[in-house]
């Protein structure tokens, strides 16, 4: 069974994936994680993301593995080297490219095949799982998941400013929602969860009630007329 998770950065798409795969005994794929490693290796090789011919060959000869929540580039393990700030700002630019998305598509697919998986990104239910069993699309007020990131980076004893990581996460956004192919949007039957107001647990909890009705069988309708209160599911 496939579950979905979209929607834009800093929802807290990740967290609640793996989470929700955590309680469902399911598996996690997290696949800007993926976006980000492609990124990080067309940089490494001076490729220029617009060069569709040099990334095809980068891509030939690419080995990208994720055991264990680590990453693996042709063996390297480069999972805080993607985090990087610098990896982010370019990944939206490597994330445009047709080749690279047929690539990685096509990756997450061979993954997935035949496994019980929670799959978070932004085009999961809509282009590459589109007859997903369950699919949500996560957001949060934009200052919200802003200041989400802010306290995230204060943990860490990294100090930036809030207009600076709500301008940088607006750019991306802007980017991922408008490129086109594979637009981040919500697919027509997913669930689209709003977590400014509420904690991880809660949101954990309201996805897996979610995944137990699409098991079923049950309609999602039967959650918008119950008059479920903690999140207003809206489609
Ligand atoms: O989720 P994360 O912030 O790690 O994703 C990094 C970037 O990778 C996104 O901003 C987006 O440009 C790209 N991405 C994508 N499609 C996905 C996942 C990520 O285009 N399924």
């Amino acid at each position: 069974m496939i579950v979905t998770i979209d929607g834009p950065a800093g929802a807290g798409k990740s967290s609640a994936a793996r989470q929700l795969a955590h309680r469902l005994g399911f598996e996690f794929l997290d696949t800007g994680a993926m976006y980000r490693a492609v990124t990080l290796a067309a940089r490494a090789a001076d490729i220029d993301a617009r060069d569709e011919a040099a990334l095809a060959q980068l891509l030939d000869g690419l080995r990208l593995e994720m055991p264990d929540d680590k990453v693996l580039l042709n063996g390297a393990d480069v999972t805080l080297a993607i985090r990087d700030p610098d990896v982010t700002a370019a990944t939206g630019q490597i994330a445009d490219s047709p080749v690279v998305r047929r690539w990685l598509g096509a990756r997450q697919r061979e993954i997935a095949a035949g496994r019980d998986m929670v799959c978070e990104g932004r085009d999961q239910g809509t282009v590459v799982f589109p007859d997903a069993a369950c699919k949500f699309f996560l957001v949060a007020d934009p200052v919200e998941r802003a200041r989400r990131r802010q306290a995230e980076l204060a943990a860490k004893g990294t100090t930036v400013s809030l207009e600076d990581l709500l301008a940088a996460q607006t750019r991306r956004d802007e980017r991922d929602a408008a490129r086109d192919l594979a637009p981040m949007r919500p697919a027509a039957d997913a669930l689209q969860l709003d977590s400014t107001q509420l904690t991880l647990t809660q949101v954990v909890e309201r996805m897996e009630m979610e995944v137990h009705r699409c098991r079923t069988g049950a309609s999602i309708s039967s959650t918008k007329s119950s008059g479920s209160s903690a999140i207003p599911p809206s489609r």
